[in-house]
């Protein structure tokens, strides 16, 4: 009796075996799971079986042994499927990293095809609006007086995303520290808005609502005299702007020629470093440090 149902499950475990086989094989013949379009959250990205298994050679067991369900779309129901996950090595960032096959931060229109792209796989005509874009609201970056809004509506006309991210700037807000001596120097913003690509750095409210007051001090080295600096933490707290610009002082480093002749005279910084608002001009280690 053991010996029968024994046998009985040997022959069954066969036909199992051989019938999966058969499927699978017959699978691999005819397709792969083909074409997958995702549209979630961005419309729409393309994965071709035919490019990864046919031309390229790609094991089913390269994708199907953990990274991906043999099942279409069940990717895009997680909610770390997002460019963020594929810079960190997972989903199709495993092998997008530049190494194995060309990096998710590069060629974008590569995977993203955009609604264009949906539109002709589903056999519909492409609504132009909708197709990859940046953030519709504007982008603060920054905090305070210096806080700058970035729209991408008014580049995207313009540039492809790959111009900005990840070279330029992460596709997060928030990440990044951008200072006005860094853009001076070509970086961030002023990788473009250096007076040649777009209007230059020094066009401070184009880019600013109000010109913001510089945070750090501003550092003079005279000559026969120990160092100066200026704080605009204090004085911008303790003034209005235009109580110094621009009847005292233009908005520029070394631009008002300060001298000492003027300051004895009740000019310049001796406009209020008099003895009467402020200390006196006589008070050098004031400010010579
Ligand atoms: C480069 C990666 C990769 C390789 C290699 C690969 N697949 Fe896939 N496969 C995927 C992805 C991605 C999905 C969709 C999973 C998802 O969206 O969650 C998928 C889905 C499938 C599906 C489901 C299709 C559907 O319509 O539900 C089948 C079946 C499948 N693959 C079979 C295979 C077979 C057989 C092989 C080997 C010949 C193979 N795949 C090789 C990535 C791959
Ligand atoms: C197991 C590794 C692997 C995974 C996972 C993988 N790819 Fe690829 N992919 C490749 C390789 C290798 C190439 C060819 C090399 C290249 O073009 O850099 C390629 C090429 C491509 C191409 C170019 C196709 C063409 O027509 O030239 C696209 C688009 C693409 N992959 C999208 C995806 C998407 C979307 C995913 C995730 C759903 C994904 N890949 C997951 C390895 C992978
Ligand atoms: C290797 C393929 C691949 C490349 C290259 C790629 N993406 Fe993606 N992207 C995806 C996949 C997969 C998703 C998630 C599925 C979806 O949203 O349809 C996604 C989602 C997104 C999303 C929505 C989710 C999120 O992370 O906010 C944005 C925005 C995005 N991509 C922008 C870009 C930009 C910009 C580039 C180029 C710098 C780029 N992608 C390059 C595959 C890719
Ligand atoms: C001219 C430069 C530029 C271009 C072009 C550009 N971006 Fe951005 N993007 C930025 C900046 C700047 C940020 C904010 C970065 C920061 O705050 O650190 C940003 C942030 C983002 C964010 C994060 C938003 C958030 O709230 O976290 C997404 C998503 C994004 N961009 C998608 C795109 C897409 C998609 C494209 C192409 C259609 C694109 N960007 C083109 C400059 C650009
Ligand atoms: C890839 C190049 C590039 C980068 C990077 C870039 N811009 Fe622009 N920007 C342009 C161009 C080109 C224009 C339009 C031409 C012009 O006005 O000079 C423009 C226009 C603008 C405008 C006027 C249009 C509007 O939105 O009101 C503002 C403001 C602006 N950029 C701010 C920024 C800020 C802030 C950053 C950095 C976070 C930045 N840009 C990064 C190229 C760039
Ligand atoms: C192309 C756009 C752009 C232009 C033009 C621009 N800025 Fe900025 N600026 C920024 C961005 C972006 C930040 C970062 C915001 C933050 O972190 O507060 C910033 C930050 C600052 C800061 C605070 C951080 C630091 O570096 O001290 C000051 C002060 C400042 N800007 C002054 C100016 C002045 C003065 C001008 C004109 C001479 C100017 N900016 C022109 C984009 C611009
Ligand atoms: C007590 C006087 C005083 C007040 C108040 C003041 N500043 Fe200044 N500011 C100066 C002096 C001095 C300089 C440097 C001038 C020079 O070197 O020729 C300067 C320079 C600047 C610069 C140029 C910085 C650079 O690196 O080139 C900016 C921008 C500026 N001020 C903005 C402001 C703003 C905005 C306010 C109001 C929030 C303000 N200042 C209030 C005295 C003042
Ligand atoms: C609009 C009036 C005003 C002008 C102009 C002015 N100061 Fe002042 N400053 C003050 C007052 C008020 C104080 C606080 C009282 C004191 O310490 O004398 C002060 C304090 C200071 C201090 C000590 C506090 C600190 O920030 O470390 C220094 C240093 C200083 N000023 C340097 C300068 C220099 C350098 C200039 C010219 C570039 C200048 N001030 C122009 C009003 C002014
Ligand atoms: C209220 C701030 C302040 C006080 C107080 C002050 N200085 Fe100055 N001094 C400056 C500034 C600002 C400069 C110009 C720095 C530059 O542009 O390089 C300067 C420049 C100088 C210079 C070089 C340029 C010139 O005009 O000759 C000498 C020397 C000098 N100071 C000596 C003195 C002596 C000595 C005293 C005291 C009797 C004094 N300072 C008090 C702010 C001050």
């Amino acid at each position: 009796m053991k010996k029968l149902i024994l046998a009985a499950l040997f022959v069954s475990l066969v036909t199992i075996l051989f019938v999966k086989n058969d499927i699978l094989i017959a699978a691999e013949s005819v397709s792969h799971g083909g074409d997958i379009v995702y549209t979630k959250p961005v419309k729409s990205v393309i994965f071709s079986h035919k490019v990864h298994v046919e031309d390229k050679g790609l094991g089913c067991d390269a994708c199907h042994s953990g990274l991906f369900k043999p099942k279409a779309l069940k990717a895009q129901e997680k909610s770390d499927f997002n460019m963020d996950s594929l810079y960190k090595g997972k989903y199709c960032g495993y092998c997008h990293n530049g190494k194995m096959a060309f990096a998710s931060n590069t060629q974008c229109a590569r995977c993203h095809t955009g609604v264009k792209g949906y539109a002709v796989s589903q056999k519909k005509p492409a609504s132009p609006a909708s197709i990859l874009a940046g953030p519709k609201q504007p982008i603060t970056i920054g905090t305070g007086d210096s806080a700058v809004k970035f729209s991408h509506d008014s580049h995207t006309g313009a540039f492809g995303c790959d111009e900005c991210h990840s070279t330029v700037f992460p596709m997060k807000s928030g990440k990044t520290k951008v200072t006005m001596e860094a853009i001076y120097h070509g970086q961030y913003c002023g990788t473009c808005h250096n007076g040649k690509k777009a209007f230059t750095s020094s066009e401070c409210l184009k880019c600013h609502a109000k010109v913001p007051a510089p945070k750090t001090p501003l550092v003079y080295k005279p000559k026969g005299a120990a160092p100066v600096k200026f704080s605009h933490d204090f004085h911008a707290s303790a003034f209005k702007c235009n109580d110094c610009h621009k009847k005292l002082f233009v908005m520029q480093k070394g631009g008002s020629k300060m001298k000492m002749d003027a300051m004895y005279e009740g000019k310049s910084c001796g406009a209020c470093h008099n003895g009467n608002v402020a200390s006196q001009v006589a008070d050098c280690e004031k400010c010579h440090k």
